[in-house]
């Protein structure tokens, strides 16, 4: 049996002490860095905004195909609620007919006004329809998406509380500000 030390070169004993060295400062760097990184990626990843949740109207108020307007979810967008008289998708309230929109065309932002005759909301500028029974659809016209459809709540006074946005307001990058 030999006594003898296997021999490391200098350029091996350098090698092997560097990458020890850098393995240990990246454990030092993740363990004091991970807890704010893991914080910004679930910012990231969000998909909820916080939207203020808005009383806009009362059940009991309501008139059937009679619009009710109100800002959401601030003061530059507005919108307008609808009591459609028969369940619609994303209707609320006791019948599930109260739908509410926002009033800015998805073309250029044009104001949108209901119309009774025809359950729609008609642009002036440049003529597109939307239907107010079917969560905002484009029926025709030059705008290419939905009218973003408000998500509703009805509380235990009758209150209707608006609570987001279904669809891109026009002129945001998001609904909420
Ligand atoms: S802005 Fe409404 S159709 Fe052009």
């Amino acid at each position: 049996m030999s006594d003898k030390v296997p021999a490391v070169s200098r350029r091996v004993f350098l090698k092997l002490s560097g990458s020890g060295a850098a393995s240990a400062a990246a454990a030092i760097g993740t363990a004091g860095f991970a807890a704010p990184a893991q914080a910004a990626q679930a910012e990231a990843g969000r998909t909820t905004l916080p939207y203020p949740r808005t009383s806009v109207a009362n059940v009991a108020s309501l008139k059937v195909n009679t619009p009710v307007t109100f800002n959401f979810p601030d003061a530059s967008s507005p919108c307008a609620l609808v009591k459609m008289g028969r369940a619609v998708p994303g209707g609320v309230g006791p019948e599930k007919d109260i739908v509410a929109y926002s009033t800015m065309c998805t073309h250029m932002g044009c104001p949108v006004a209901y119309d009774g005759s025809t359950r729609t909301f008609r642009c002036g500028c440049h003529y597109s329809v939307f239907d107010a029974e079917l969560s905002g659809q484009m029926v025709c016209g030059q705008a290419t998406e939905n009218l973003p459809q408000v998500k509703l709540e009805i509380d235990a006074n009758g209150a209707i509380i608006a609570a987001g946005v279904n669809g891109l307001i026009y002129g945001r990058q998001a609904n909420v500000l």
